[in-house]
């Protein structure tokens, strides 16, 4: 391949944006200048998906009005529920929420205006209604009645509350805000990337996240968490982790939960939400997937000099939680709503139609023969 082509496109600077700068190099993350690990110490999900929307950290008035609205917007609309309990059961919970967002665009009185404020709007619509029918699928498949949101908890609480009908520890709850606060946003992802493409040609922003949820879906993006998951219980016991990584390696199968296209020493997140694994994992008497992760992540180091990247953490995080392994990607949408709708906004403020080339390696032209002579 020549080298003007940067296939994946590979070290190429698209674009400029005030959302979250990665700093491979000191491995370090911030959002919208604030270190993501201190957002993690200091404040509440509701908090990060203020500062990402509106490019600051909210006041206490700010904040309440904010979260007013995010809770009055929870509840779906009779059809949106009627349409999920009609999904087939077997459907993956990333495709429930790509769908539901779709429809959502269907029903939103604001679609065809995407001004800033409307988009606003929008965002904090969005970020209300999914985890809604998320856990509204969570429970149909399982023949249990739909638990509609409460007002009076937050995201992390709300999401718990109506999947399984109560809220964990607060402890837990806490695991799984730095969680949501860690998956809100990373730069040009390719989730992201498809958000802004979608995005560039003017389309509205239910189409943008809906591409985007589609990207996310794939085990090299957002996938990642679940497939950690299951290769952990494919792993069962710390004492068969490292025959089993050894024997992956020398198949030259690739890790999930490992490696990173920016950072390459090391993911920023991965510390924060280790510590946090590890906490839940002592609180619940877990010590099983400490041990694992220990072993996974030091052989990788040591024969292949690859890091853990956040999904590493993530996956037996939930799985400890009791949260079914094919909602760990969705909870990644729940989050990254926030990220995507920021650059969305950023795309449509300073838009360029997102238009590359390609190099043709077809045939070359060709004389069409008619269809009784081919
Ligand atoms: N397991 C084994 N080998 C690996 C892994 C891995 N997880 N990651 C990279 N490598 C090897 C790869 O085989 C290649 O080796 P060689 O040069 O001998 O061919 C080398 O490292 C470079 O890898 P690459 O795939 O060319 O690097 P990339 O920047 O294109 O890929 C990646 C980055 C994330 C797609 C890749 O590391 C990967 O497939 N990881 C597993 C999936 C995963 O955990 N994804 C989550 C990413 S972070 C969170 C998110 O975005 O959702």
């Amino acid at each position: 391949m020549s080298d003007d082509i940067k296939k994946g496109l590979l070290g190429i600077v698209v674009d400029e944006t005030e959302v979250s700068k990665v700093m491979p190099e000191i491995n370090s993350l911030t959002y919208r200048g604030y270190a993501a690990q201190d957002l993690c110490e200091y404040c509440r999900f509701e908090e990060v998906a203020y500062l990402i929307l509106n490019k600051d950290l909210p006041n206490t008035i700010q904040l309440r009005k904010f979260e007013k609205e995010e809770k009055n917007n929870r509840d779906l609309s009779k059809d949106l529920y009627s349409i999920i309990k009609k999904m087939p059961k077997k459907s993956h919970p990333m495709d429930v929420a790509r769908t539901a967002v779709s429809i959502m665009g269907l029903e939103d009185k604001e679609t065809t205006d995407s001004s800033e404020e409307a988009n606003m709007r929008k965002a904090i619509r969005i970020l209300a209604k999914t985890p809604t029918a998320l856990a509204a699928f969570y429970r149909i498949r399982k023949g249990k009645n739909i638990i509609k949101p409460k007002k009076n908890l937050n995201i992390a609480e709300n999401f718990f509350y109506m999947c399984f009908g109560k809220v964990p520890q607060k402890e837990i709850v806490k695991a799984f805000d730095v969680s949501l606060i860690l998956y809100a946003e990373h730069s040009f992802n390719v989730s992201t990337f498809t958000a802004r493409t979608i995005t560039s040609s003017l389309s509205d922003i239910h189409g943008a996240i809906t591409g985007a949820i589609a990207s996310l879906k794939g085990p090299l993006h957002g996938g990642a968490n679940e497939e950690v998951m299951h290769m952990m219980n494919k792993i069962k016991s710390p004492n068969n982790a490292l025959k089993w990584i050894n024997n992956a390696l020398d198949k030259k199968e690739v890790v999930m939960g490992f490696g990173h296209r920016v950072y390459k020493s090391g993911d920023s997140r991965v510390p924060t939400m280790k510590h946090y694994m590890f906490k839940v994992a002592k609180l619940l008497n877990k010590d099983k997937y400490p041990k694992m992760y220990e072993i996974l992540e030091n052989e990788m180091l040591s024969k292949k000099n690859i890091h853990p990247n956040v999904d590493f953490p993530c996956g037996p995080t939930y799985y400890m939680m009791g949260i079914d392994i094919d909602f760990y990607t969705p909870i990644f949408v729940m989050s990254r709503i926030t990220g995507w709708s920021a650059h969305i906004m950023e795309q449509h403020a300073s838009n360029k139609l997102i238009r590359p080339l390609s190099k043709y390696k077809g045939e070359e032209v060709r004389e069409v023969m008619l269809l009784n002579q081919r």
